[in-house]
């Protein structure tokens, strides 16, 4: 199995590195995908709408995107029997599309959809390899490892699960979320293909890991900055406190 397995591509984004920034229009978009695609089976808890105003949005636009989510509120419908919901507010949070973790299951192969707050952090591979598993199914019997090996008759995928190279065990319970160039619509002139969806989203998943990013590489080069003119005041000092000695 090891055999098959491959490590996660290369991806360049606007906050690597010990100066890099966030590229809002590009978190902009990524959320765009997160909502219209990613969020009909993963939540993202640890975010508020509220917080997308750091990506550019206006607090009459967060408003409206929130209204679009409905949250659960802990009282039964006396009409239906059904949990009564209602519609999102900025102060909520990302809330998960299903019920419970056993409805969560039940519609995805037993397997549990995670919350995708902190999965750039929480994965081995980071933001790279969220990139490479969106744009990393491929079909298994056609599927040739660096070697030339096809995958054995017995290593298919069992029903329910599709194959990807990228995931550590191969056969992820996620059917490929991404399929086709147009299936989100960007309204800022980048071509709306799949490649550019699976970068922005992990753009944007980078952002909803480390929002404070920007503010901890600004005080990085503060610190480094202090650190020099504090190291050469002490370099003078010394040389003047010794100067009349041999
Ligand atoms: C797992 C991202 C859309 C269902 C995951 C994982 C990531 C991810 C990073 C974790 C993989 C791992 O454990 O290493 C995304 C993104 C999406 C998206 C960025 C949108 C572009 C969807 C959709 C569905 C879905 C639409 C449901 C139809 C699942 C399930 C798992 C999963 C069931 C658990 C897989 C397993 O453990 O076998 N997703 N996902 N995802 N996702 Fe998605």
């Amino acid at each position: 199995q090891q055999r098959f397995h491959l490590e996660h591509k290369e991806l360049k984004l606007a906050s690597d590195g010990p100066l890099g920034k966030y590229d809002r229009a590009q978190l902009q978009r990524g959320f765009q995908v997160y909502k219209e695609v990613c969020a009909a089976c993963h939540s993202m808890r640890l975010v508020a709408f509220r917080h997308l105003e750091a990506l550019g949005f206006t607090a009459p636009e967060v408003k409206a995107i929130a209204s679009q989510w409905q949250i659960e509120v802990p009282s039964i419908n006396p009409d239906t029997g059904e949990p009564a919901t209602r519609k999102a507010l900025p102060s909520d949070f990302m809330p998960s599309p299903y019920a419970n973790e056993t409805a969560a299951r039940a519609a995805n192969n037993n397997a549990l959809p995670p919350d995708l707050s902190l999965i750039t952090k929480a994965r081995e591979g980071h933001a790279p390899y969220v990139y490479s598993l969106l744009t990393g199914y491929r079909d298994p019997k056609t599927y040739k490892n660096e070697h030339g090996e096809a995958l054995p008759a017995d290593g298919q995928p069992p029903a329910g699960l599709h194959f990807n190279p990228y995931f550590p065990n191969l056969n992820i319970a996620m059917p490929p979320p991404l399929t086709a160039n147009g299936q989100v619509t960007y309204t800022d002139g980048t071509p709306a293909t799949v490649e550019n969806y699976a970068k922005d989203v992990s753009a944007f998943l980078v952002w909803t890991a480390e929002p404070e990013l920007e503010g901890r590489h600004r005080a990085g080069v503060a610190t480094i900055i202090f650190l020099l003119i504090a190291t050469t005041l002490a370099y003078m000092a010394y040389q003047n406190i010794w100067r009349d000695k041999k």
